[in-house]
């Protein structure tokens, strides 16, 4: 089973920005967090983050050909990226997105995803367990929906 995991904008300076929201784990501790799940349940991993829109994108299409679902922490393009959407509905993989803040509880550009449409489910608010959660449960989905050998 293959996985693409994307993290978007400013997510490089997880541990350093505003740590008091996001939490002092930095982008490695998430993703070492990541590859012990994985390895745990056979998983390839593929990480990227990108603080551009056209590298996440490029990264989807990429993944038609090879991933069995996806893993997204958008960042703020969360909020407005169309351009994302549509390239997330191209892939058309299982596709939890995740948000360490719960962004509800925030500004009120953070309440809308223009994304939570074509994603299969989210999880948010609980730090870095959002991504282990989500990686967890997008494992679970694409195991339950694994085509059984004859
Ligand atoms: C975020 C929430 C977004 O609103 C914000 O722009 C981020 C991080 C989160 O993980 O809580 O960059 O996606």
């Amino acid at each position: 089973m293959n996985i693409l995991v994307l993290h978007g904008p400013n997510l490089n300076l997880l541990g350093l920005r505003e740590p008091h929201i996001y939490g002092k784990e930095t982008l490695d501790d998430i993703n070492a967090a990541l590859a012990a799940i994985a390895r745990d349940h056979n998983v390839e991993l593929r990480i990227l983050q990108s603080n551009h829109e056209g590298a996440l994108i490029d990264a989807l299409h990429d993944a038609r050909t090879w991933a069995d679902g996806v893993l997204i922490n958008p960042g703020a393009f969360t909020h407005y990226s169309y351009a994302l959407r549509d390239a997330l509905a191209a892939t058309d993989k299982p596709t939890i997105e995740v948000h360490l803040s719960n962004v509800h509880k925030r500004e009120e550009f953070r309440h809308t995803s223009v994304l939570a449409p074509v994603c299969t489910g989210q999880v948010l608010g609980l730090g870095w367990r959002s991504y282990t959660l989500g990686l967890t449960g997008l494992i679970q989905l694409l195991e339950q929906n694994k085509p059984h050998a004859e």
